[in-house]
């Protein structure tokens, strides 16, 4: 179906502005990002966004960690941390902050974490959710990614929470809905959520951020994680290290703050936090991956790796995992491990950042 693809939402773009219906928007394709990643972070840690097509964040949506100030970053873990102690008390929920507000999950690619807490961190602040199944909606029909969203617009939605392959999708979305946008997860580009529960976690853990070192570790090439951590990480003072296959660890991020990490074993004595991604097996082109079992042993944490790392280092994965590949079991379920720490901050970040965009008399 053509609307699912990038193309498909660029033309819909195109026949919009010949038909005078669309305003000019930036639309973000793989080479914008691309672009994007060519500015010089090293000289400007403040990491202001360098333009208007490229700033992902306006008050009223929610599309990257991309140009968030570290204030901005700092206030948002602190509401989450109060909301994990909320949580902790079942007793005090449902809040009343979404009272006689709805949430709409449009997920056009699989997910469980971000999703169903998405879902949960509304029903917590005593808001709603729906659910759009796409297999089962009218965009098996032909309609549109954009009138889907006006649709449930119209229909008195409150914000939308947007997972797509395209990356660009929710910024797009952005430009022509009235509703806050959140982006869960467009393509290869960001996923900021996931950012902000990542932080919370390690921050959560050292008392800090300022200072620490975290080597990002597997296919940083294909992840929204990696790229919406760097930005989150680097404002807010953390050495960022990237390590992985050569073909799945692109030079250019160098440009925005990390470093290249060639020898893994080394990295891993020196971290504070072993950050570790999924194989992207749905991002993959041919010949980055010789093969996953030559992966594992070049890069895959087992028992020997994790014995290398400094008495307080934490591992963590976004999930889901390639159990045996990224990690072994054993070192997914030893005392290092934060991967459930991290699921059950996701909902309390989650909870965060909706509560930011929507608490309040509506517009
Ligand atoms: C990530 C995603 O979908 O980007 N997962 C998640 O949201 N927890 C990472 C991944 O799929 O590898």
């Amino acid at each position: 179906m053509v609307e699912e693809t990038w193309f498909g939402v660029l033309a819909e773009y195109m026949a919009r502005q010949q038909a005078g219906l669309g305003e000019e928007v930036a639309i973000m394709t793989y080479d914008d990002v691309e672009y994007s990643e060519r500015f010089d972070y090293n000289d400007n840690s403040k990491q202001q966004a360098p333009g208007k097509e490229t700033k992902r964040v306006d008050g009223r949506h929610f599309l990257g960690t991309y140009g968030l100030s570290a204030d901005e970053i700092d206030s948002l873990l602190n509401l989450a941390e109060y909301y994990c102690r909320v949580n902790n008390d079942s007793a005090s929920l449902p809040l009343e902050v979404l009272r006689g507000k709805m949430l709409a999950n449009l997920f056009f690619e699989p997910s469980t974490r971000t999703r169903l807490s998405f879902a949960r961190a509304a029903v917590n602040l005593g808001g709603e959710v729906v659910e759009l199944e796409s297999k089962m909606s009218s965009l098996v029909k032909g309609e549109s990614v954009l009138d889907t969203a006006l649709t449930l617009q119209a229909m008195g939605v409150d914000a939308l929470v947007v997972r797509h392959a395209a990356a660009g999708v929710p910024a797009f979305l952005a430009h022509s809905l009235s509703i806050p946008i959140i982006n869960a997860g467009d393509g290869a580009h960001e996923h900021p959520t996931q950012a902000l529960l990542d932080l919370l976690t390690i921050r959560q853990e050292f008392g800090r951020l300022q200072g620490l070192t975290a080597l990002l570790l597997g296919d940083i090439r294909h992840s929204r994680v990696a790229r919406s951590n760097l930005y989150a990480m680097r404002t807010c003072g953390l050495r960022v290290r990237l390590a992985g296959p050569p073909t799945l660890v692109p030079e250019e991020m160098t440009r925005l703050g990390a470093e290249l990490a060639p020898d893994v074993d080394g990295a891993l004595r020196e971290a504070d936090v072993v950050y570790v991604l999924r194989i992207q097996h749905e991002r993959q082109q041919a010949g980055m991956l010789p093969s996953l079992a030559e992966y594992r042993s070049f890069y895959g944490i087992d028992a020997r790796r994790q014995f290398l790392l400094s008495d307080k280092a934490v591992i963590m994965h976004p999930g889901p995992i390639n159990i045996g590949v990224e990690l072994t079991a054993e070192v997914y379920a030893s005392a290092r491990s934060r991967v459930l720490r991290q699921v059950s901050n996701g909902v309390a970040v989650r909870m965060a950042v909706l509560h930011h965009l929507l608490s309040g008399p509506r517009n």
